[in-house]
């Protein structure tokens, strides 16, 4: 069913943050005190985690990487200082604009530690400073991408948009914006225009884009695997199939119901910050969201942008698969928890 999910053109607009970083902005209490002590702690908390679980390695290297995803996706100095939802996405090629006017991506905690930060590796070298412009502090790490790795293990095909996959594959640098007030990393960015060469060299490589964001491998096992949790969840835990089959039952409803009309990798319908559902890792990180859109009638909605009620029998059904998956996601992250070692 995976195989049916197709390329459509990419409309190209802008994907506004205004309103992300308004309400963030709105959130910030001046009469807070600036946490600059603690933010410069954390970033050096962090670029030292960064390099001793995600350091150089061959870009190719499978155990390096899965080394890094798993540390980073458990109980890391990162991830708790994470905001509970964060953007990611490329630096503007425009150095000077604001991040305002920079396409980015809305992720989950899990999301973004298990399945993008941890596709880069970090040498532990890193600077701090206060950017007034945005009113956020930045800490810039040195870093480099495994862009060697088999297309199972990334979120989904980088290089559906070969400008995309270029900067990914010759990034040298990871940025975090932390919000002043609360020391909390709000974006995530990358960019292969920071100061020095990545931390380690690779070839560039140009796979092609057949148009699948999901694929069945030869052994009829859904693909990306990474988007299953594989390599993040253990092998043993007892729910994984049952994760492969609610999700399975989910994406069919949600294809039933137009979602994949427009919240995918290409963005088709423009929006000001992408919301990804399509593979179960993005749709677990949004599955609360989801329900709640969708019992309030908020979604989907038409070519237009209004909202178009679905017809009972479907909008029951998307939410008893979506109800069904979130149960299932609860229960195999307890399991996790119960069991780490
Ligand atoms: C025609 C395009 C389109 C379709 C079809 C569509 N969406 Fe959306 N969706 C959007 C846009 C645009 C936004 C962001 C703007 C907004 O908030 O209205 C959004 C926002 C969302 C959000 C975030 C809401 C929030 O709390 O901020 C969720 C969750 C969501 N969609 C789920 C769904 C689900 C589930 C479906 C299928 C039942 C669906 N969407 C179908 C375009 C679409």
């Amino acid at each position: 069913m995976f195989g049916a999910i197709s390329r459509r053109s990419v409309t190209g607009g802008a994907l506004l943050l205004a309103a992300f970083l308004a309400a963030d902005a709105a959130g910030i209490d001046d009469d807070l005190p600036d946490l600059k002590d603690q933010i410069t702690r954390m970033a050096s908390d962090v670029a030292l985690e960064l390099q001793e679980v995600c350091p150089p390695a061959s870009p190719s290297d499978q155990a390096a990487f899965d080394r890094c995803r798993r540390s980073l996706f458990g109980d890391s100095a990162l991830r708790r200082n994470l905001a509970p939802r964060l953007l990611w996405g490329r630096r503007n090629q425009d150095a000077t604009a604001a991040l305002d006017d920079t396409n980015l991506t809305q992720f989950a905690p899990d999301v973004i530690t298990g399945l993008y930060l941890s596709l880069f590796m970090y040498s532990g070298e890193y600077s701090v400073e206060y950017v007034e412009r945005e009113r956020l502090y930045l800490i810039r790490l040195r870093a480099g991408f495994r862009n060697l790795l088999p297309p199972g293990q990334f979120p989904y095909p980088f290089w559906h948009e070969e400008t995309k996959w270029s900067v990914y594959q010759a990034a040298n640098s990871v940025l975090f914006w932390v919000n002043p007030k609360t020391a909390k990393i709000i974006i995530g960015q990358f960019t292969e225009r920071g100061g020095n060469s990545p931390v380690v060299d690779t070839q560039p490589i140009w796979p092609k884009f057949d148009g699948k964001w999901m694929w069945m491998d030869k052994d009829g096992r859904i693909q990306p695997r990474v988007t299953l949790f594989d390599g993040l969840f253990r092998q043993d835990n007892p729910y994984l199939p049952e994760l492969d089959s609610t999700y399975r039952t989910l994406a069919l409803r949600m294809r039933d119901a137009q979602c994949d009309k427009c919240h995918v990798p290409n963005n088709p319908m423009p929006m000001r910050r992408l919301l990804l559902l399509h593979t179960p890792a993005h749709a677990a990180g949004e599955i609360a969201r989801l329900l709640k859109t969708v019992l309030a009638d908020k979604m989907p909605l038409d070519d237009a942008g209004n909202e178009e009620p679905l017809e009972p029998a479907l909008k029951r059904a998307l939410l008893e698969s979506g109800a069904a998956f979130e149960v299932t996601v609860k229960a195999a992250k307890d399991w996790e928890a119960a069991h780490r070692e």
